[in-house]
């Protein structure tokens, strides 16, 4: 047997990814509808245009609840992000309180933000933050995008070798679909013979279906001036855009120069393979 290597690994190979393939998932796994992205695949890169109405909902609707303490401004004007001009991000952040000091005096004092400011959350810290939540936290959106996504699901044997897991379930658009799915998920009412926690929201994609966010979403809430549909959906999708931008800022970058080192390392196997069968083309094997 050992003697036939490539049968042996062909074996393992149908093992491991066929199941995965076909989502054969372990244990109770929500399924999460996949959503057509600008940033998806090798050649993705982000729509500007969706990132300004994202930015837009976020700052008018989330941002009462949730921070984006990782961001600056001036991101906001960055290449390859919403692009904002620079006396945009000046306004933008000069709407923003921001508590600066000490002072000569030794006090702190208030001022209005620059762009070189960090994103102001809306609450001072946690405590604050669940007070006025009923006892939930509502987390920092920063890094959402990467921080949640439903994995696609492996069997039961792979499930210890979490390595392998990691690798095989993690995909770029995993964590937009769930946000995606999580914004338009809500429902007025839970199935029947469901018992719901005081506070809480019948979610269809939140792990547990028992949310504390209210929904935030609904037709017609934001003005769009670029003539956007102000559907849920098409907020779902602004919106969640915009923080998938806000985790991975540096993404059209990343997939432009992958794809130069994925051709260049091609090239250099072709010239290697034909070096090689130069080099050995006298020796009589
Ligand atoms: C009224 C306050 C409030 C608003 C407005 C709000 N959220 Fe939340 N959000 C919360 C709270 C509270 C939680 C924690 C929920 C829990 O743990 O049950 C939360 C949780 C979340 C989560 C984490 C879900 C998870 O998988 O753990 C995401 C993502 C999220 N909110 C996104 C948003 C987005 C995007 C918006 C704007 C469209 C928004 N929220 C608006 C209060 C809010």
């Amino acid at each position: 047997m050992l003697g036939k290597p490539h049968y042996t690994i062909f074996a393992v190979f149908l093992a491991l990814i066929v199941p995965i393939k076909q989502g054969w998932a372990a244990g109770e796994a929500i399924d999460i509808p996949t959503q057509s992205w600008s940033f998806g695949g090798i050649f993705g890169q982000f729509d500007q245009a969706q990132l300004q109405r994202g930015f837009k909902f976020y700052k008018e609707v989330c941002a009462t609840c949730h921070g984006l303490k990782f961001l600056s401004y001036r991101n906001l004007g960055q290449k390859g992000g919403p692009e904002f001009s620079e006396e945009q991000v000046k306004a933008l952040a000069a709407e923003a309180t921001v508590i600066d000091g000490p002072n000569d005096d030794g006090e702190m004092f208030e001022r209005p933000g620059r762009p070189t400011d960090r994103f102001v959350s809306p609450f001072a810290n946690d405590n604050e933050a669940r007070v006025a939540n009923g006892g939930a936290l509502p987390p920092d959106l920063s890094v959402i995008t990467k921080a949640r996504g439903i994995p696609l699901g492996v069997p039961w044997y792979v499930e210890p070798f979490y390595w392998i897991r990691d690798i095989a379930t993690a995909y770029q658009e995993h964590g937009a679909n769930y946000l995606y799915a999580l914004l338009v998920g809500y429902k007025e009412q839970a199935p029947d013979g469901v018992e719901m926690a005081e506070g809480m929201h019948y979610n269809d994609y939140f792990p547990g279906h028992q949310i504390a966010m209210p929904n935030p979403m609904s037709d017609d809430i934001v003005d769009y001036d670029d003539g956007t549909p102000q559907t849920v959906q098409q907020y779902a999708a602004d919106v969640t855009a915009f923080l998938m931008w806000a985790a991975e800022p540096h993404l059209e970058e990343r997939k432009r120069i992958g794809f130069r080192v994925m051709v260049y390392l091609l090239i250099l196997t072709v010239l290697l393979y034909l070096a090689k069968k130069k080099l050995w083309s006298r020796i009589e094997h």
